[in-house]
């Protein structure tokens, strides 16, 4: 089968007007703006008003990613949402998305791998454009962690917040695109990031809700450890894939969990600062639409040039991990 070289062609994010500082946290839990700063880099994340749920957040990053394509709703042959916070279970947070932007022709489902979702998502999509069963794809990153973080905990409220980010996959001309993909799982890690109620295992109850289990559970430590030995790891391995030395990154597009995990990334990839995008300072973990949202930012700011290579990688609950290497 002939496989068509796939790329992205339009990206954008969207993330809410609220700003909820460090200091402001200081109010509401044990910690302090000197502590985050240090062990994380995070200093503000942004919080979805009350009427805004993830398909909201979604909607208004699309709509940029769809102007920057040039293509209308209408040419779409399906939406990809990366989510843990879907509005509901069903229908799916794409299904609503689809609706919204009256993306007629469009295939809609979610998919789930928690902060590594739009790696996973991407792949998937370009894969279907590879194998010429669909010409353009929506994949959307998109999350209201607010909704399910519980800030009493000090553990996890200082880490999250809520944003979109968008991309419209197309096919591009030879030599550009996606050049590779290295996606990985270990479940057995599990339970160290999870919600435990609400599904099928604990149904939401009374008691669940009073034990907290609608909320995020994270071991940080080990989640930690995990991702510095796994964000170089797969790096190198999507690197190696393509064929495509340490030394040709353009730009590294990280996960943006915590700084001290991104430097280790860099240290491994023996890549300088200014070789990463990073805006967790202002916006916080937001999952899987960490990713998005900091390649639709560092192509705002003019950091992304037809030809660089670019190398997004991510991990996070499953436990997960995925890299993509690609020329833009
Ligand atoms: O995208 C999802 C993936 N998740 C992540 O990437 C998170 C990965 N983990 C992390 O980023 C870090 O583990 C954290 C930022 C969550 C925690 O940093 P750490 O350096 O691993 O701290 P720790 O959990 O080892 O805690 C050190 C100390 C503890 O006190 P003791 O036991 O040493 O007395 C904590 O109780 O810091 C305390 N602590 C805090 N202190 C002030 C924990 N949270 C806070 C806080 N403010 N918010």
């Amino acid at each position: 089968m002939q496989h068509h070289p796939v790329g992205i062609i339009g990206s954008g994010k969207y993330v809410p007007e609220r700003i909820l500082t460090n200091r402001e946290l200081e109010q509401m839990v044990e910690t302090n703006d000197e502590w985050i700063v240090t062990r994380t880099g995070i200093r503000e994340r942004r919080i979805a008003a009350a009427e805004q749920a993830t398909s909201d957040l979604a909607y208004e990053a699309a709509v940029k990613a769809l102007e920057a394509s040039g293509l209308s709703a209408e040419d779409l042959d399906l939406i990809l949402v990366a989510t843990i916070t879907p509005d509901m279970f069903f229908p799916s947070t794409a299904s609503l998305l689809q609706a919204r932007l009256g993306a007629k022709k469009a295939a809609a489902f979610d998919l789930s791998a928690a902060c590594t979702g739009f790696i996973y998502g991407l792949a998937t999509a370009s894969s279907m454009i590879a194998t010429g069963m669909y010409n353009h794809v929506l994949v959307v990153g998109a999350e209201c962690l607010s909704r399910i973080t519980d800030y009493t905990d000090r553990n996890t409220c200082i880490l999250f917040g809520d944003g979109a980010g968008a991309v419209v996959l197309g096919r591009v001309p030879e030599g550009r695109g996606f050049k590779s993909f290295e996606l990985g799982a270990d479940g057995t890690g599990g339970e160290l990031l999870k919600i435990g109620g609400g599904g099928s295992r604990l149904p939401s109850s009374q008691a669940s809700v009073a034990d907290k289990q609608h909320y995020i559970y994270m071991a940080g430590r080990e989640v930690f450890k995990f991702a510095v030995r796994i964000m170089g790891g797969a790096a190198e391995e999507a690197l190696r894939k393509a064929g495509i030395e340490k030394s040709e990154i353009d730009l590294l597009v990280p996960h943006q969990a915590n700084i001290r995990i991104i430097e280790s990334a860099l240290n491994r990839l023996e890549l300088p600062p200014e070789k990463c995008m990073v805006n967790l300072d202002k916006y916080g973990n937001i999952s899987a639409a960490s990713i998005p949202i900091a390649l639709a930012e560092a192509v705002e700011q003019g950091r992304v040039n037809e030809g660089d290579c670019i190398v997004l990688v991510g991990f996070g609950g499953g436990l997960t991990w995925g890299a993509s290497v690609l020329i833009w």
